[in-house]
């Protein structure tokens, strides 16, 4: 067993513009984070991974960096970011750092300099090319619609930029534009920081001739990532004693173990997508498609087992790319707080490092606004005009959005009941809050012994507990049950039940494997209950269990 201080922790993530406003321009920022250091302790989280607080143009808040070495301003100073450091520091807890490197702004000085003339010594910094017969290079595709290529009349060439045209990607074949990269991360870890989550990681390995789409040319694990990370973890990450977390489109389980296996010297986990791919209909992510229980256990399964003693699992079921778990996979309504818990106590009983995005911790939903105006995501606002001009009706685009929408997630935290935005700014805020806040936030939650956010501390305290939570064997029962998820975690001597109802019907579980078979009566009635979202009387048979519903329950049978 390979003990590691990244495999015991739980992550909590914060989209900073979205978290605390300490000065009342609408805008989160670094002060306001500093400010709720106490809460964060509290709930117990043991690393923090901050979302993008460089100097940027904000084209795709923070995610396009114009200075990798300095702070926005709209977020504070570096006083401010080292105070923020030292405040986690001094409570016990880790700061990682959202590391972009797969592309930066147009406006960093690399870019500007790059895109002067072709002879520039920059120019070799970002991928450029001539059109062919007056048209873009390729038919590669942004993440953020429309073509990947922008034409740029100074030099008479194209610029390739996976996601925004404010966003161009470098070109890593350069070692210069490496070396600049590892140079810059080495001064971070220097200033004491714990790790990076690595944005969009493994699409910085481009293909040789940039092969059309249609003759299956992409950028996702391309020729080179693994020699580039590899050479990343030599010159930089192994000379830390650090975390680091990729995040990797579109990545199978084989993929993961190239990224993250032991033996690999690369990173030592990655974010992968298959699960958020469940609801992706046949057109895309935004036209959703309903997800069974089925084949998310089908999913997670594979990964718990294919990584299993090889690699290592992020578990996440929401980011701030991604809409609420709870209105995803639970219920927003009326079993708001026991699906919530239920979700909750799949995340931290998996075989991973739990990761929780802010305001998850007491149950923030996704938000409807009625017109396209309130959103400020680019994605969804480049998206919205896509599927208007392909003709779309405007009911049909806004659906998608409530379901997929990335401003889902970054509606600000909800701190308070009786302030006005929720006690997250004394201004405006830059995308309006929540209208549940008055019944979802963190003043109310900490109030309730029965809340969501105590739950989360049980669970994460059980984890400081019991062993096995982090390091034990998983094992799925009953694949085929299209209601309940129910699997095993064995270390040693040590064993784990956990039961799960998905749905909010009633639902009986049924244990045959041949060991339940063999246990004894009174093996299974002592049974000890670690947790559950509802009250449990003592001294069941654990082999059958009449489920409420979301009824959550995980056991640890001796
Ligand atoms: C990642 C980030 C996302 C960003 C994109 C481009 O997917 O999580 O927020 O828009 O990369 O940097
Ligand atoms: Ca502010």
């Amino acid at each position: 067993m390979d003990k590691k201080w990244w495999k015991e922790s739980v992550v909590y993530q914060i989209y900073p513009r979205s978290f605390m406003d300490s000065n009342g321009d609408g805008v989160g920022d670094l002060r306001g984070i500093i400010s709720k250091l106490d809460y964060l302790k509290f709930l117990g989280v043991d690393v923090v991974w901050l979302c993008p607080v460089y100097e940027s143009p904000n084209d795709d808040n923070g995610y396009d960096i114009s200075n990798y070495q300095s702070i926005m301003d709209e977020f504070g100073t570096m006083e401010d970011w080292e105070e923020l450091l030292e405040g986690l520091h001094a409570r016990g807890m880790k700061l990682i750092m959202d590391l972009v490197v797969n592309h930066s702004s147009d406006e960093h000085h690399w870019f500007v300099e790059s895109r002067k003339s072709k002879d520039n010594p920059y120019r070799d910094y970002y991928i450029w090319r001539p059109g062919k017969d007056g048209q873009a290079p390729n038919d590669w595709g942004s993440f953020f619609s429309g073509s990947a290529w922008e034409y740029d009349e100074a030099s008479d060439e194209y610029y390739l930029h996976m996601f925004s045209k404010k966003q161009p990607d470098l070109n890593w074949e350069n070692p210069k534009v490496r070396r600049e990269v590892y140079d810059m991360m080495t001064w971070w870890l220097d200033k004491g920081i714990d790790g990076f989550r690595m944005d969009v990681i493994n699409l910085i390995s481009k293909p040789e001739g940039l092969p059309n789409h249609a003759d299956g040319g992409n950028c996702i694990n391309g020729p080179r990532v693994h020699e580039f990370l590899q050479e990343m973890n030599r010159e930089v990450l192994s000379k830390y004693d650090i975390m680091t977390v990729g995040e990797t489109v579109d990545v199978t389980p084989e993929d993961a173990i190239l990224f993250a296996g032991t033996d690999r010297n690369e990173l030592n986990m990655v974010f992968q997508f298959e699960l958020m791919g469940i609801d992706s209909g046949p057109d895309g992510k935004w036209w959703a498609k309903p997800w069974t229980l089925v084949d998310l256990k089908q999913i997670l399964s594979k990964w718990q087992t294919m990584l299993e003693g090889k690699a290592w699992n992020s578990i996440y079921m929401n980011n701030h790319d991604q809409p609420r778990l709870v209105s995803r996979f639970g219920n927003d309504r009326e079993y708001h707080n026991v699906s919530a818990k239920m979700l909750a106590t799949l995340l931290h009983t998996l075989q991973g490092t739990p990761y929780i995005y802010q305001g998850e911790e007491i149950g923030m939903t996704n938000v409807r606004f009625e017109t396209i105006d309130e959103y400020r995501d680019i994605e969804t606002l480049n998206m919205y005009q896509e599927y208007l001009e392909k003709g779309y009706s405007q009911e049909q685009i806004m659906e998608g959005i409530y379901a997929k929408g990335r401003d889902n997630a970054r509606t600000p935290m909800q701190w308070k009941g009786d302030s006005p935005h929720a006690g997250f700014t004394t201004g405006t805020p830059w995308l309006a809050v929540n209208p549940n806040y008055q019944e979802i936030n963190v003043e109310r939650a900490l109030a309730d012994d029965n809340s969501i956010f105590h739950y989360y501390r049980r669970l994460i305290q059980l984890r400081k507990q019991h062993e096995v939570i982090v390091y034990g064997r998983y094992e799925l029962l009953n694949p085929e049950d299209q209601q309940v998820y129910a699997y095993t975690r064995t270390l040693g001597e040590e064993r784990l039940l956990v039961v799960l109802n998905f749905y909010d019907k009633p639902a009986h579980f049924t244990w045959t494997t041949d060991e339940a078979v063999a246990m004894s009566i009174d093996e299974v009635k002592s049974a000890e209950l670690l947790i559950a979202n509802y009250d449990v009387t003592a001294g069941e048979d654990v082999r059958q269990l009449d489920l409420r519903p979301y009824e959550a329950r995980v056991y640890k049978l001796s």
